[in-house]
C-alpha cells in the first residue's frame, strides 16, 4: 500500500453519511478488504461508527491511520481541545493520527489566529499526531502556517477529481511540503458517460471510477472514496492496481473544466 511522505496511506475511505449499524457495516467490510486509511469529522455524525468498526475488526491500532476534522462550531475560545477530547470519546482512541479544520470559519466569524492556536495546543496535548487542514486557499495556507512556527501543517484535504483538477493550490501544496487528499474523488459518480475517460478506462480494463482514483494516486495524492456497497467499496480499492502511463495523466489532464461539487456562499475565495 503506498503511502505519502507524512505516513498516510494514499488509499482512504470515506465516511460521509456512513451512520448508524449500515455505516458500521460498510467501515468494517473496508476494514476487512485492506483499507487502512479513515476518514471521519465532528460533523459526519460518524466517529462512533468508525470506533465501533476499528474495535470489531481486531486490527491494531497502529495498523490503521485516523483523521477526523474539526467543526468551525467549535473554533471559538476554549472549545477546540475539548471537542476533540470528545471525538476521541466516541472514537474510543487515545488519539488520531491527523486533525483538521475543517473549514475556514465562515465570513471569518472567529479570528483565523484562534483557531490555529487551539489546534496547535491539541498537537502539544498529545490529541493528535498530526495537524492539518481542509479546504484552505494558499493565501490561508500561508497565514496558518505562519502563525504556527515550527509546527507543519501536513496536509490540505480538497475537493479534487478529474472535472476539478484544482492544479494552482496543488502545485503550492506540493511544493511547500503539505500532503494533499482528495475530497470527492470520483465526483460522487458523476465521471460516468464521460466520452473522453469512459474509452480510456475501457482501454485499461477498469471503471472511469477506478481511472479517477488511480490518477489522484499516481500524482501522490490520497483519496478517500465512500460506497456503502461492499462491491464498490472492493473495486475502488482496487484502483491501486491501475497503473497510468505519462499519456493517460495526459488525456485526463484535458477533462478539467473546473466543475465543483461542494461549495457554499460563505466559502473563501478560492484559487
Ligand atoms: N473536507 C470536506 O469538506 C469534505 C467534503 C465532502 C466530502 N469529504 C470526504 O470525502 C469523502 C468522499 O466524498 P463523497 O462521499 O461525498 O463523494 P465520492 O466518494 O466522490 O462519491 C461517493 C458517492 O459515489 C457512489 N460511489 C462510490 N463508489 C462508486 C463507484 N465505484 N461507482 C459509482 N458510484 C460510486 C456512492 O454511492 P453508494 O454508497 O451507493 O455506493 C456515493 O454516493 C466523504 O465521505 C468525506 O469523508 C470531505
Amino acid at each position: 500500500m503506498k503511502r505519502n511522505q507524512y505516513g498516510m496511506p494514499l488509499m482512504g475511505l470515506g465516511t460521509f453519511d456512513r451512520t448508524g449499524s449500515a455505516g458500521i457495516d460498510a467501515i468494517l467490510t473496508a476494514l476487512e478488504i485492506g483499507y487502512r486509511h479513515i476518514d471521519t469529522a465532528q460533523t459526519y455524525d460518524t466517529e462512533r461508527e468508525c470506533g465501533e468498526a476499528l474495535r470489531r475488526s481486531g486490527l491494531k491500532r497502529e495498523d490503521v491511520f485516523v483523521t477526523t476534522k474539526i467543526s468551525t462550531e467549535n473554533f471559538g475560545p476554549g472549545m477546540l481541545v475539548p471537542s476533540l477530547r470528545q471525538s476521541l470519546d466516541r472514537l474510543g482512541l487515545d488519539q488520531v493520527d491527523l486533525t483538521l479544520l475543517h473549514w475556514p470559519s465562515p465570513k471569518n466569524k472567529v479570528a483565523l489566529s484562534t483557531y490555529v492556536e487551539q489546534i496547535a495546543e491539541a498537537h502539544a496535548a498529545g490529541l493528535t499526531r498530526m495537524i492539518g487542514v481542509s479546504n484552505f486557499t494558499r493565501l490561508l495556507l500561508a497565514e496558518a502556517q505562519s502563525m504556527l512556527g515550527g509546527l507543519r501543517i501536513v496536509n490540505n484535504q480538497f475537493e479534487c477529481h478529474p472535472y476539478l483538477q484544482n492544479r494552482i493550490l496543488a502545485d503550492y501544496c506540493r511544493e511547500n511540503g503539505i500532503s494533499v487528499t482528495c475530497y470527492l474523488p470520483i465526483a460522487r459518480g458523476k465521471l460516468a458517460g464521460d466520452p473522453v475517460l469512459e474509452p480510456l478506462a475501457a482501454e485499461k480494463n477498469c471503471t472511469v471510477e477506478q481511472l479517477a482514483l488511480a490518477w489522484s494516486m499516481a500524482k501522490g495524492h490520497a483519496v478517500i472514496p465512500a460506497s456503502g456497497k461492499p462491491e464498490r467499496l472492493k473495486s475502488n480499492f482496487a484502483a491501486q492496481a491501475v497503473t497510468l502511463s505519462d499519456e493517460d495523466m495526459a488525456t485526463i489532464a484535458r477533462v478539467d473544466c473546473g466543475r465543483r461539487y461542494i461549495d457554499f456562499d460563505w466559502a473563501p475565495d478560492w484559487d
